[in-house]
This record gives structure tokens, C-alpha cells and sequence, in this order.
């Protein structure tokens, strides 16, 4: 990564509201847009490790708010909470989700994990791009950037209930977009493959075999939360002014290569 001083800050004055911003992707992001000028605000169900975060980021530039993206009344005070400490709201990143243990018999699947599955991954977007959009909307100008991901893309990745919010999140992406372009707020969506932070370990863990499969047809290229902060930022930023309902796949080609069919030479696998 560029040393940030060398470069043009991308998002001087702008404020951004970081769902599940305590640790891994979140906290990535949240640290490199206040590197590039912006003010955060974390919103999160782990409080004490926010609170860490944005105390070693600077609280002059970084706030937590303890948030539960399935509590309507909760997402509603982030925002406010935003709009009363930095006065207005730029973007909006639907990051915080969460994976079940994934099992592969879905007569083994309950009803229950599948629900908390699409609450936290789909309702909890719903409702922060909801709540970001009243703020939004009056100013006539926002990016809202939703975590997508490849299983939101192609099937046989995880579990049902993941996949199947990942894939709900594509469609929320191209509808709310459909509806917020009038107001000159752009929508995007994220897809990255997997990357080694505790949520993708923990399933991991669970499933040794599948990690040794992770396939990308970039050769000598392992995709970290860095990546994902980056592609986040453009995003964000004024240089993605024209983008909006878009599904940005950071996926070094795996969603677009069949490697069953092998036209070509398999490039690598992660061992
Ligand atoms: N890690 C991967 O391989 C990978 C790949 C593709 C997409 N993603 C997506 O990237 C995003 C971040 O994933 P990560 O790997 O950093 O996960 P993570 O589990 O490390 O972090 C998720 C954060 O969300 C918070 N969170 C969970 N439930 C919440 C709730 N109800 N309300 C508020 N906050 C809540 C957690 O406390 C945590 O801080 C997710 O949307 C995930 O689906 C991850």
C-alpha cells in the first residue's frame, strides 16, 4: 500500500458510518478512510474492542456507537449519533454479517440459524441503508456501499443462509439504487473472496478441506482485508461518481473461471 502522506487524500471532510467496524474488514476500512481524511464512526455490537479501535485511531477522528443491526431503534441512533457529533452523514458501509457453521446436509439446517443469518446479513443492511438514506437524502449526495461476497455470486461456497443473504444483497444493492439515483446517492456492493479474518477462520476451521480448494486464477496473489479497504475507498470516493447498482467482484477471477472445464492451466491454489 502507498504511504498515504505520498498521495492525495480521497476523502477529505467526508464522514462515514462503519457497521461492524470493531475488527477485521471494518476496522480496515475505518483505519484507511481516516488515513485519506475522513471522520468515523464505528457502529458495533462489541464495544469494548470499538472502543479500543477508535481510541488508538484518534477520537478526534473516530467514534463508536454500540449498535445491533437488527434493532431498527439501534441503527436509527447510529445515524443520529453521526449527524449530532460530525453534522452529516457521506457514506454508509453495511459491513457487520455474520456466517453460520454450515452444513452441508440441508436436513441438518434449522429454521432458526437460517433466520439470524438473513437478520444480521439482510435486515441489517435493509435498515442501514434506510437509516443512512434520511440522513442522505436531504443533502442529495451519499455512497452507501454494501458487503457482498463471491458466495453472493455462484452457489457450493458456504452455508445456505450465508449464501443466500449474500445473493439477497445483490438485489437490495440494484433496487435501493434504482430508487436513491434520483437523489444523486450512489449504491454499490463488494464482493470479495475469502480472506483470513475471524469470521472466515472460525468457518475454516470447521471445513480444513475446503480452505485447501480456495481457487484464483491470479497466480502468486492472496486477496487481504487491505485489498477490500481499497476497493471500499474508491467506492467512497468522488473517483467512483459515476458508479451505482454495481456488484464490484474481488475475486482475482474465481466467479468468471470455470476450473472444472480446464481450457487453460489452473493458475493456483492456497495451500
Ligand atoms: N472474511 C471473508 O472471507 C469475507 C469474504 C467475503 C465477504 N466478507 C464480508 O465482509 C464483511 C466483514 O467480514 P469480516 O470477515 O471482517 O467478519 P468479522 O466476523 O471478522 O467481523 C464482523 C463484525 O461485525 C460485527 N457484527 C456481527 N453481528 C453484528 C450485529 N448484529 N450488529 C452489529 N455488528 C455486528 C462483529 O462484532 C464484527 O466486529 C461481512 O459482511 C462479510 O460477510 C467476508
Amino acid at each position: 500500500m502507498a504511504n498515504v502522506s505520498e498521495v492525495s487524500p480521497r476523502l477529505t471532510m467526508k464522514v462515514a458510518l462503519i457497521t461492524g467496524g470493531a475488527q477485521a474488514i471494518g476496522e480496515t476500512m475505518a483505519r484507511l478512510f481516516v488515513a485519506h481524511g475522513a471522520k468515523i464512526m464505528i457502529a458495533d455490537v462489541q464495544d469494548d474492542l470499538g472502543q479500543t479501535v477508535c481510541k488508538d485511531i484518534g477520537l478526534d477522528k473516530a467514534s463508536f456507537v454500540h449498535c445491533d443491526v437488527t434493532i431498527e431503534s439501534d441503527v436509527e441512533n447510529a445515524i443520529n449519533m453521526t449527524l449530532a457529533k460530525y453534522g452529516k452523514l457521506d457514506i454508509m458501509v453495511n459491513n457487520a454479517a455474520i456466517i453460520d457453521d454450515g452444513k452441508s446436509n440441508i436436513l441438518d439446517n434449522d429454521q432458526s440459524t437460517f433466520e439470524r443469518v438473513m437478520s444480521v446479513n439482510v435486515t441489517g443492511v435493509f435498515l442501514g441503508t434506510k437509516h443512512a438514506a434520511r440522513a442522505m437524502i436531504p443533502a442529495c449526495s451519499g455512497s452507501i456501499i454494501m458487503m457482498g461476497s463471491v458466495s453472493g455470486n455462484i452457489g457450493g461456497i458456504v452455508s445456505h443462509a450465508y449464501s443466500s443473504s449474500k445473493h439477497a444483497i445483490v438485489g437490495l444493492t440494484k433496487n435501493i439504487a434504482a430508487e436513491l439515483g434520483q437523489y444523486g446517492i450512489r449504491v454499490n456492493c463488494l464482493s470479495p473472496h475469502f480472506i483470513p479474518s475471524p469470521m472466515a477462520t472460525s468457518y475454516i476451521n470447521d471445513h480444513p478441506d475446503k480452505f485447501s480448494k480456495v481457487y484464483s486464477n491470479l497466480k502468486g496473489v492472496m486477496l487481504s482485508m487491505d485489498d477490500v479497504a481499497q476497493a471500499a475507498l474508491f467506492l467512497a470516493s468522488d473517483e467512483a461518481k459515476y458508479m451505482s447498482g454495481h456488484n464490484l467482484v474481488l475475486d482475482g477471477g474465481f466467479t468468471v473461471v470455470s476450473p472444472a472445464f480446464g481450457l487453460f492451466a489452473r493458475a493456483s491454489t492456497i495451500d
